[in-house]
């Protein structure tokens, strides 16, 4: 098990567009470790590869108030999408932002599990959100850039002052 770095906005590997993964092998299964152990250090309530700058389609998310219902998503497809709502998000990758996207009431996903089994999830709320926005990461894409312009120039500016005060 290890803690793995993650990449922050807007850091030009965030915008990689993920690639499937070919065969779910012990390499697969070990960075679903490590990117499930990252991501409730840090916390969060999903992470995906991309962001630790592994460019396979591989999500992981656990949005339970109970911390433990783990979903490990081998390329995860959205086959059915419906409704709206805007909440607001937050990322791992863009620490201290927070700022309501739109997205889909409902979505159903389809993917594999660890064991290379197809499984659909079904979901709404902050499940649906999640799942949006994690396969928004592999397609190279952060929630901030479904906002203005002006907003994201603002939030490039306060990401980099934070940068150098911790550097
Ligand atoms: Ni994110």
């Amino acid at each position: 098990m290890a803690l793995l770095p993650i990449l922050r906005f807007p850091d030009p590997r965030l915008r990689k567009v993920a690639e499937p993964v070919a065969r779910i092998d012990d390499a697969i299964r070990r960075l679903a470790r490590d990117m499930a152990e990252t991501m409730y250090e840090a916390p969060g309530i999903g992470l995906a590869a991309t962001q630790v700058d592994v460019h396979k389609r591989l999500i992981v998310i656990d949005a339970s108030e109970t911390r433990d219902e783990l979903l490990t998503l081998v390329n995860p497809e959205i086959v059915e999408q419906s409704g709206q709502q805007r909440g607001e998000e937050g990322c791992l990758s863009v620490p201290g932002i927070y700022d309501k996207v739109e997205r889909a009431q409902r979505v159903v996903v389809r993917y594999l599990d660890l064991d290379g089994k197809q499984q659909t999830v079904e979901a709404e709320g902050i499940l649906s959100v999640c799942l949006q926005h994690e396969i928004d990461h592999l397609q190279g894409r952060v929630f901030v850039e479904h906002l203005s312009q002006l907003k994201q120039q603002r939030i490039k500016s306060k990401l980099s002052k934070q940068a150098r005060i911790t550097a």
